[in-house]
């Protein structure tokens, strides 16, 4: 895989560089509530500009459905990338049409120009091969050379992301590099005790990475609407909290190979429950095995939280992804808290996963630098792990 440090070397002055990144960060409306993958991948868009190539940017931002939405217009985007980068950063009002043509044209040596949003264009993610392809023809048409630097899209087999690379020199940007460097230490030999900590809402989206890292880890965690599965394949009954049915039996596979294996899989023995989703739901906290029918578990209990975190002061290294709880909400956040601040206090080499959990540790505000690693990538993280192959990194490597 050819980096970003080689395309530096050889030069790029002059040159026109098209920059995948993932832009893809979240929005209150138009306000940008967390810019950490614009802050990400910054330096490789700046490094480049410093270097005098005219740089193109392209993103995604949600999933708008293959047609212009305001909603999900990167407008707000280019803006907060001119402030991160400390220079204007020109946008594109479409994606590969006049305006991002004429727009591009113009550019001078340094410049920066950030074209709309990818997937308002059917083609993006098209699973036909030669709309793929055709819309890949028009995005490479604004480069002589490619850097793929969006980690958080590595995982999708979309124009942008892997059919760009068959039709120009390619280089992995600074972030990817980076945050393959981490991960591939999770999946060599990590130092142990190894613990994993799961949560968020699905279990079903943590299936494949649970299977693949059992055999691999000391202690497997679980927290977040994903636990009710587990305690249900235990025998509990979860009241109205989240529950995926149809993923029980998979759980209880689970639970007898980690006991086989000698793995500690460790689920809550409290919960904090509410009478309804909401912030202002007067919060209960019970045990795993006296759930009310009519309440729901928002959040892990504070004895859980407190053996999670003391799992987490003795371990070498720590992979977390998704929080324990609601942690939007006040009166349910303390589990995601109490992991987030053992992680920040433990010697242990810890990466976060996820966006959900990158933006809890923010949101909560704890110290970013109180982390070995936060990884720009919810479910690129976790393929990784699992051992898959990624065709973003796929199409970098040939
Ligand atoms: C993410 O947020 O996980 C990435 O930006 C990828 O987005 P996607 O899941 O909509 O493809
Ligand atoms: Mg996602």
């Amino acid at each position: 895989m050819k980096t970003l440090d080689e395309l530096l070397q050889e030069g790029v002055n002059g040159r026109r560089v098209l920059v995948r990144a993932d832009l893809n960060v979240p929005l209150d409306g138009k306000n940008i509530t967390d810019d950490g993958r614009i802050r990400a991948v910054a330096p490789t868009v700046k490094a480049l500009s410093d270097a005098g190539a005219r740089v193109v940017v392209c993103s995604h931002l949600g999933r708008p459905k293959g047609e212009p939405d305001p909603a999900f217009s990167l407008a707000p985007v280019a803006q907060r990338l001119g402030e991160v980068l400390g220079r204007e950063v020109a946008f594109a009002t479409d994606t590969v049409g006049t305006d991002a043509e004429s727009k591009a044209v113009a550019q001078g040596d340094g410049d920066v120009l950030l074209l709309e949003n990818l997937r308002f264009n059917k083609g993006e993610t098209s699973k036909d091969d030669t709309q793929r392809a055709e819309f890949a023809g028009q995005l490479a048409a604004f480069g002589d050379v490619y850097v793929d630097d969006a980690f958080g899209a590595v995982h999708r087999k979309h124009a942008s992301v892997f059919d760009v690379a068959q039709l120009l020199p390619h280089y992995a940007g600074w972030l990817i590099a980076k945050e393959v460097e981490v991960l591939s230490k999770l999946t060599g030999k990590p130092e142990q005790p190894y613990v994993v900590i799961l949560g968020g809402a699905k279990v079903s989206d943590k299936l494949a990475v649970i299977d693949n890292l059992l055999d691999k880890v000391d202690t497997l965690i679980v927290g977040g609407g994903m636990m009710f599965t587990f305690l249900a394949a235990q025998g509990y009954e979860v009241g109205s909290s989240l529950l995926e049915k149809d993923q029980i039996e998979t759980c209880k596979t689970y639970l007898e190979r980690a006991a086989k294996l000698g793995v500690e899989l460790l689920l809550p023995v409290d919960t904090t429950t509410a009478a309804e989703f909401a912030a202002d739901a007067e919060p209960l906290t019970v045990g795993v095995d006296a759930i009310p029918a009519d309440r729901m578990g928002l959040d892990i209990g504070p004895e859980s939280a407190k053996t999670f975190a003391d799992r987490i002061a003795g371990a070498k290294t720590v992979f977390w992804n998704g929080p324990m709880g609601v942690f939007e909400f006040p009166d349910y956040a303390a589990g995601t808290k109490t992991v987030a601040q053992a992680l920040v206090d433990s010697e242990a080499f810890s990466v976060v996963g996820g966006g959900d959990s990158a933006a809890a540790v923010r949101t909560l505000g704890l110290p970013e630098d109180g982390f070995g690693h936060i990884s720009t990538g919810g479910g690129a993280s976790l393929e990784y792990l699992e051992g898959k192959t990624l065709p973003g990194l796929d199409a970098l490597e040939n």
